[in-house]
């Protein structure tokens, strides 16, 4: 079954854009996913077409209409997740992006101006979802993060290299670096342990650099990683003699 993403926004013209190319561009065209980009002023129903106002209360910039959105909303809406994406909202995680790619798809409304009218996002029972601690002049960018992060998981997308990526992240640990010919780039000599052809040793010398990258980096993920929750290895390392 293919999985169905719609996206609701004043700017259809920026989708698939850069989804159409890689490895989500190749998984398009060849039906494991589709995008609907339906554009919000189409569900105006004025002269003018107009789809924002002044906020209640006064303040800067305009303000996404509730009728406008919820019939933008109720042309594509069915069993799939309703995500908002706004900076106001949770901050995506690879668990998030799991639930969605395991999901029949998504429907994503965009945000531009001040927002939306809350009443529509409670009404529909809309996840907020913001996609990191900045400020975008719309959700449009979110929405193909989010897209590009979940249709790489979906079955037949991605190959071996980006599987072990994402294998690495799911156990809250940056992966170690990587290194390709030629062996001594202008004096930069590759470490010696991946030159040795001993498998055993080349494993758990990218386990240790994971972890030392991870401390030194990221000690939110690691607190994750060394907590009871986070999954073992898929195989245990042998000692090193
Ligand atoms: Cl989802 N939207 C906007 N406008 N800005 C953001 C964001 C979303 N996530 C982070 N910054």
């Amino acid at each position: 079954m293919t999985w169905r993403a719609s996206v609701l926004t004043l700017f259809p013209e920026m989708f698939p854009g850069p989804l159409g190319f890689s490895l989500a561009g190749r998984a398009l065209q060849s039906g494991l996913w589709s995008l609907q980009a339906v554009n919000i002023r189409d569900f105006a129903t004025d002269r003018h077409r107009t789809v924002d106002d002044t906020p209640f209360g006064g303040g800067a910039g305009m303000v996404l209409r509730p009728d406008v959105a919820d019939a933008a909303i109720a042309s594509v809406a069915d069993e799939r997740p309703l995500v908002f994406l706004t900076p106001r909202g949770r901050c995506l995680t690879q668990q998030d992006v799991r639930r969605f790619a395991a999901a029949p798809g998504v429907v994503l409304l965009c945000g531009r101006y001040e927002g939306v009218d809350q009443r529509v996002i409670e009404a529909r029972g809309m996840q907020e979802i913001s996609i990191g601690d900045y400020v975008l002049s719309g959700g449009e960018l979110a929405a193909l993060v989010l897209l590009d992060a979940t249709v790489r998981l979906l079955p037949g997308v991605m190959g071996a290299a980006e599987s072990a990526a994402e294998e690495s992240f799911s156990r809250h640990l940056l992966e170690s670096q990587h290194y390709t010919r030629p062996a001594d780039w202008q004096g930069r000599l590759v470490p010696q342990v991946l030159l040795s052809g001993h498998h055993a040793l080349v494993a758990a010398w990218r386990q240790a650099e994971a972890e030392r990258l991870t401390r030194e980096r990221r000690p939110d993920l690691w607190a994750l990683h060394t907590s009871a929750t986070c999954p073992a290895p898929v195989a245990s390392l042998p000692a090193a003699p």
